[in-house]
């Protein structure tokens, strides 16, 4: 009787053991703070309602091929740091990256020569003027400013290593795609169009030469920064490519530790400051999420720990930065408690 009766506690205790492992097991695999996916469907689904109808701004039309996209265009996609996918609207339709690329040519960039290098040979002051001023060239000590205006990601293009152009630009590309996750492509009508308009790169990465903060040949350099900006991505992609920098450089699709987890925080910082170039301090007042924009339409928050955010709505602020991807995000994020500078985003009552 005595004996049956600890064997059944023994098997009790087995169980409970293996209940709990499971239980620890599920938890690990995700953020204890993600909120859950049907209430993240359900908030950027509101979203996307709410906004849809916004016809304010205006598409990017210095670049003539940007003009002609559809202005309807609206997609909204989140990756999280698990690889749980949430899409709505028009998000396998591959537009171009433009200034987002920057992100991921600084990463590039800090991989090959380490955090230390890059920010003495291009800086991360934010410059609070638009983000292909010729005055903040001249009027900043650094003269690069940070590595996502044109100024300074045009320097920071040059920093790529290789032994001629193609081969610095197959560099660039190849490393998006482990980014992302996917293989990505040139679009070659936005390159051709932008290349055949950017005469105020050229100049800006002249007067970089000027004060010795470009380090390869000026126009080779603004040519492949072009082919980088002209990269085509779906919104899932970006998403994706969000996500990873989220995960901590490690691609949550793949499992590839694609970008060095100590670069990260310095890419955020930078994102948080400059990301939305002249809107940034505005976006942080009202959002709290490092974030890149394009004039492609494209917008991607990162919610570090949790996942990333990416919206494609082509019209455009004054700024440069898409309305309604401004508005999905911000909307999103309030009702998520993503704002990084709030204490309840890592769960603070
Ligand atoms: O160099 C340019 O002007 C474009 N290829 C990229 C600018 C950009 O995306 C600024 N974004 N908000």
């Amino acid at each position: 009787m005595k004996r049956a009766l600890s064997k059944s506690v023994a098997a009790g205790i087995l169980i409970a053991a293996a209940v709990l492992s499971l239980r620890v097991a599920s938890q690990e695999s995700r953020s204890p703070v993600a909120p859950r996916r049907e209430v993240v469907e359900a908030v950027v689904r509101e979203a996307y309602d709410k906004f849809r109808n916004d016809t304010n701004g205006k598409n990017a039309d210095y670049i003539p091929y940007l003009a002609q996209v559809d202005s309807k265009l609206f997609g909204v996609a989140i990756v999280t740091t698990d690889n749980q996918v949430l899409t709505l609207g028009d998000v396998n339709y591959s537009f171009s990256i433009q200034s987002i690329s920057k992100v991921f040519t600084l990463a590039l960039a800090m991989d090959e020569l380490g955090p230390d290098k890059v920010f003495q040979q291009i800086g991360s002051e934010p410059t609070g003027r638009a983000f292909n001023s010729v005055l903040a060239v001249v009027d900043m000590p650094t003269h690069t400013g940070n590595p996502l205006v044109n100024a300074g990601a045009i320097a920071t293009t040059s920093l790529i290593s290789g032994k001629d152009e193609d081969e610095k630009w197959n560099k660039i590309l190849t490393f998006y795609g482990k980014i992302a996750g996917d293989k990505l492509t040139l679009i070659d009508e936005v390159y051709k169009s932008e290349a055949a308009t950017n005469a105020g790169n050229k100049a800006l990465a002249m007067l970089l030469a000027k004060y010795d903060r470009i380090y390869a040949d000026p126009f080779e350099s603004v040519d492949i920064y072009t082919k980088q900006c002209s990269v085509g991505v779906t919104a899932v992609q970006l998403a994706r490519m969000g996500a990873t920098l989220a995960n901590n450089g490690k691609n949550p699709a793949t499992g590839e530790q694609v970008i060095q987890s100590e670069d990260v925080p310095h890419i955020l910082a930078t994102m948080a400051m400059a990301g939305l170039y002249d809107g940034s301090g505005g976006w942080a007042w009202h959002v709290g999420l490092p974030a890149k924009s394009g004039v492609g339409g494209g917008i991607v928050a990162i919610a570090p720990g949790k996942g990333a955010i990416a919206v494609f709505a082509p019209p455009l602020d004054e700024a440069g930065n898409s309305v309604k991807a401004q508005e999905v995000i911000e909307y999103v994020a309030r009702k998520l408690n993503y704002n990084l500078y709030s204490p309840s985003s890592v769960g603070l009552k």
